[in-house]
Parts: structure tokens; C-alpha cells; sequence
């Protein structure tokens, strides 16, 4: 099941989120798609070099490929960070100039660095010095008054100095003062044109675009100007979206997927899922640290609401993972013809209630 990271896989990705892309949630991702390139939530380079690693980095070999995002702007550390996280077998490092939680300003990086581009130059080469997987950087248009279309040509053209060759634009700015993380996912507007112009401006750059795409025929079309799609928010809380992906967006690539986003299928991805639960089960993990993945997974059908109810009401006492999924799934009432549940958006206020700031408790544990 495992694959080998090309430029291929770069087509459409699931987003670095805190608190959210964790193994257990890739692993789910894996089981719906073959080919989409996965990420962790992003690490900060101190934990990685001073924390529990086998906590912090630890994969299923099935996951490949996946993208270790890191956060941090000091040139040795992000460079003995990524050398880590190439040891511990990730096929890419992300540098996260794109966050704009205070904390994270505090600890000068994420979005931040965008005004110090310079600097991110620096670190990217450092880092590239130190792996042989490609180094990649994740970005906002600009940041405070700072966001107009040559200010991020600019910024680009000197990050691009390093040699780095894969540029990811979420295509929003940031305001650094006065937006929480949440409103600026969704305050300042996004300008997928500015990322189009990127690309065309640096055509040897591989530019994926991100913000605002939550279905896989959007995902086809911003493909006609750009290399790559990143998907955060639809592919956690729409899960099912992914299913089709590899006979859609990856149909030349061998191997692939060949399901489509029906009952049959994703009844089968759940029971595989609580398959794998099982043993992190018997080993003292939170059932819901792992079920809370499968929540989503089905989505205005007959019953979705009961299935995600059974799921968050029995999880806390499940021994037998499979039969929690089961009993979820008795909740669903659909002939299977009519549970195609790829493409379809989620509703604006499931986003809202969803898309929660991450919490200090895991800021803290890895932040170190
Ligand atoms: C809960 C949550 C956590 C996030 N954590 C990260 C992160 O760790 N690193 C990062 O670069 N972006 C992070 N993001 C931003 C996403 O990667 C993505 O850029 C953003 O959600 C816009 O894409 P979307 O509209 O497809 O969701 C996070 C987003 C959410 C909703």
C-alpha cells in the first residue's frame, strides 16, 4: 500500500492541521485515497529535536507519502530537525511561513517570516543542505498591509533562491494584529489569481494553491493553472471527498483507488479503520482520539446524524472498535446507490462550529 513520492503526488493535498492531521487521522485518509499526499500537523523544530520523538513522529509505514511540516526560523535547528524527520522516514519537510497564532509570532515564525524572506532563504538551504527530500514552503499571499501581488513575487523570488523548487500559497493574506488563527481562514479574501500569476511568473516552480476548495471538480479546474491543490478543512470535516481522488485526480497513475464515495465503500473504510483502532485500543489509547476521524465520514444521508451520534456517545467506553463502527453504521438507512457523498460541501456552519483554534495544551506539548 505504500508508495513512492513523485511530483505527481503533488496534484492534490491534504492540508497541515494542528490537532487534526495526526497519524491516526492519515491513516483513515489512506484507506480513502491512495495517491493524495498527506502532512502532518506542523511540529516546531524544538520539539522535534528536544521532545518525545517516537510520539511526535511516529508513522505507519502504510501512511507514504507524507510531508513533515515544521515551524521555526533558526537555520541549525530547522536543519537538524529536518535531517530528524528524513530519518524517521517522512518523503518531504514543510517550512510553515503561513501561521499567524500570536504564539507562533512570539517564536518568530510562521507568517511572520514573511516579512523576513531573507531569512527563510537561509533556513531553507540549510535544510536542504542537510536532507535529500525535497524542502518546500507553505506561505500567505503577504501579511498586514504588506499583500500586494508583487510583494509576493518578491518574497518568492528570494526564497526561491535557496533552490527550493515547491512553492504552497494559501491564498489569503494574514493579519498579524487582530485576527485570531480562525478568522483568518476566513476574513481576508482570498485571491487565487495572485497565485495563478505566481505561477506564471516562476513556470519551473512547482505552485500549489490552497483556501477555500472543498470538492474535487474545483480541485480539477484550479489545476488548470497551477501544479497542486491543498484541501485543509473539506478533507477533514468531508473525508468522503477523498475517496474518489484517485480515479479522478490521479487517474494516470497506476494503483490507485478505484472505489467511489458509496455506502459499500465507506461502511468498508470505517470497518478497516476500526480494524486499525483495535490494537491502539488494547494498548490504552482514547477510543475517541481515533473515532473522532470517522465522525464526518458520512454526510447528509439518511441516518448521518445518528451514526455521528453513536460514535461520539460510545466512544468513550468501547473496548471492540469494531462494534462501535458497526452499531454507527446500523444508523445508516440508505439503499447504497444513493450514499455518494463525494463532492458535496460542507455546510458553512459545520466549518464554524469545527474549525476550533488549537488548544494550549497541545500548542504547549509541542512547542516545547
Ligand atoms: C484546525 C486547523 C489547524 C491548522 N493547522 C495548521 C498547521 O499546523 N500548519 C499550517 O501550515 N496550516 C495550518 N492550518 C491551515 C491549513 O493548512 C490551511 O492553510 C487552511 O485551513 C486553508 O485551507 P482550507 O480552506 O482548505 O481549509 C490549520 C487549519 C485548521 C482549520
Amino acid at each position: 500500500m505504500s508508495t513512492q513520492l513523485t511530483e505527481n503526488h503533488r496534484r492534490l493535498v491534504v492540508a497541515p492541521m494542528m490537532e487534526l492531521t495526526d497519524r491516526h487521522y492519515r491513516f483513515l485518509a489512506r484507506l480513502l485515497t491512495r495517491h493524495t499526499l498527506l502532512y502532518t500537523e506542523m511540529l516546531t523544530c524544538k520539539a522535534v529535536i528536544h521532545g518525545d520523538r517516537s510520539y511526535l513522529l511516529g508513522k505507519e509505514t502504510v501512511e507514504g507519502p507524507v510531508v513533515l511540516q515544521l515551524g521555526g526560523s533558526d537555520v541549525n535547528e530547522m536543519a537538524e530537525a529536518a535531517h530528524i524527520g528524513q530519518e524517521w522516514g517522512y518523503d518531504e519537510i514543510n517550512m510553515n511561513v503561513g501561521c499567524p497564532s500570536d504564539r507562533v509570532k512570539a517564536g518568530r515564525f510562521g507568517a511572520c517570516l514573511m516579512a523576513e524572506p531573507e531569512l527563510v532563504r537561509d533556513v531553507i538551504a540549510g535544510m536542504q543542505e542537510k536532507v535529500d527530500v525535497p524542502v518546500t514552503v507553505k506561505c500567505r499571499l503577504g501579511i498586514d498591509r504588506d499583500d500586494s501581488y508583487e510583494a509576493l513575487e518578491s518574497f518568492a523570488g528570494i526564497v526561491l533562491q535557496s533552490g527550493c523548487k515547491h512553492l504552497i500559497v494559501h491564498a489569503r493574506k494574514a493579519w498579524l494584529d487582530g485576527l485570531s488563527p480562525k478568522e483568518n481562514r476566513t476574513i481576508p479574501p482570498l485571491r487565487y489569481e495572485y497565485v495563478y500569476r505566481l505561477k506564471q511568473a516562476y513556470p519551473d516552480v512547482h505552485i500549489s494553491i490552497n483556501g477555500g476548495i472543498d470538492n474535487l471538480a474545483d480541485t480539477q479546474s484550479h489545476l488548470q493553472q497551477v501544479d497542486g491543490v491543498m484541501i485543509g478543512r473539506a478533507a477533514y470535516y468531508s473525508p468522503a471527498m477523498l475517496a474518489e481522488a484517485d480515479s479522478t485526480v490521479f487517474a494516470d497513475i497506476p494503483g490507485g483507488h478505484t472505489h467511489t464515495a458509496d455506502f459499500a465503500t465507506l461502511s468498508q473504510v470505517a470497518r478497516d479503520y476500526a480494524a486499525y483502532m483495535q490494537p491502539w485500543i488494547d494498548k490504552g489509547v482514547r477510543p475517541s482520539a481515533m473515532s473522532r476521524h470517522i465522525v464526518s465520514l458520512f454526510q447528509e444521508v439518511p441516518g448521518a446524524r445518528l451514526y455521528r451520534r453513536h460514535i461520539s456517545e460510545h466512544a468513550g467506553k468501547c473496548t471492540d472498535a469494531l462494534s462501535l463502527v458497526n452499531g454507527a453504521l446500523e444508523h445508516i438507512n440508505i439503499d447504497s446507490s444513493a450514499a455518494n457523498t463525494s463532492n458535496t460541501p460542507m455546510a458553512a456552519n459545520e466549518v464554524a462550529q469545527s474549525d476550533s483554534p488549537t488548544s494550549s495544551s497541545i500548542d504547549e506539548r509541542r512547542a516545547n
